[in-house]
């Protein structure tokens, strides 16, 4: 383990372009749970999960039912959505502040996150990509517009009788989140492109890798790339597309990664 520790650092040292991609397992030393480990959401509510399946297409069918449910309390959706609404509480752990500082001394240059929890952001972490959206935001379905949560007083349009709220283009406003069958917004995918070709290492630090088009993004780096996965368990690029895994926590590696780092350096 401290032989792969000190090489993921020699090699972040060496790195002209160095990204990050991560997923829900970064997050559960934080309190989140992740979606498919021992006590993942999903794992827990495969009910929740058969849902999430199904609220695109309501969406796209009905605005404004959608907008409905979405804001009464007894709603389906709004049920999923008080799940995912506790998420702003919870705080950063080591693992998002290790890459935050591994940013801030130039070495780590993007983050793209599956997250939707805001977590890297909090920890300091300034360039980061949520591939999956942000949690309390919202975005116009056709020109993808993003809306913060003051900016789309909500109440208001719906005691208003004017839901679905709409964006001056024209355009219906969703919940930022992307749905389970919805297309990730062009500009996510053009960065996240942009970085998964641009990167000579990534490190994928707390996923599974088992969802895409995010999956892809490991596939489409450039010959000769070094990945490197920080994981729990082996995941569905280990010994297929990754270098190595270090297998373990987030919280307890990516600290050592950063220390090794800053003694080298
Ligand atoms: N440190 C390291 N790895 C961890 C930790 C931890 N503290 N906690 C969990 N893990 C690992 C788990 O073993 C698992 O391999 O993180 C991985 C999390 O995988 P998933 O639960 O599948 O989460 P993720 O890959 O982010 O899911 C992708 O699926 O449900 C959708 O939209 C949702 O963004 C999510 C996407």
């Amino acid at each position: 383990m401290e032989d792969l520790i000190q090489r993921a650092a020699e090699s972040l040292i060496k790195a002209r372009h160095a990204i990050a991609l991560t997923g829900a397992g970064i997050s559960t030393e934080s309190g989140i749970p992740d979606f498919r480990g021992p006590n993942g959401i999903w794992t827990k509510n495969p009910d929740a999960e058969m849902k999430a399946y199904e609220v695109y297409d309501q969406f796209k069918a009905d605005p404004k039912r959608y907008w409905e449910d979405r804001l009464d309390p007894q709603g389906s959706t709004s049920r999923l959505f008080a799940v995912l609404g506790e998420i702003g509480k919870f705080q950063p752990n080591p693992g998002h502040f290790a890459l935050a500082e591994l940013e801030k001394i130039g070495i780590l240059k993007y983050i793209i996150t599956q997250n939707v929890d805001g977590l890297h952001q909090k920890a300091g972490s300034k360039n980061v990509i949520e591939y999956h959206g942000g949690i309390n935001k919202f975005r116009c379905f056709v020109c993808n517009r993003r809306f913060s949560k003051d900016e789309l007083n909500l109440e208001k349009i719906k005691m208003e009788g004017k839901l679905p709220p709409y964006c001056p283009c024209g355009g219906v406003i969703k919940d930022d989140g992307v749905f389970f069958g919805e297309p990730i917004p062009n500009d996510v995918v053009e960065g996240s492109r942009r970085e998964a070709w641009k990167c000579d290492l990534m490190l994928i630090c707390g996923t599974s890798a088992v969802v895409y088009p995010f999956a892809s993004l490991p596939e489409m780096a450039n010959q000769g790339t070094i990945i490197i996965e920080v994981n729990g368990e082996p995941t569905a690029l280990t010994g297929r597309i990754s270098d190595y895994l270090i297998q373990g926590k987030t919280g307890e590696l990516l600290p050592k990664i950063l220390e090794r780092v800053t003694n080298i350096t």
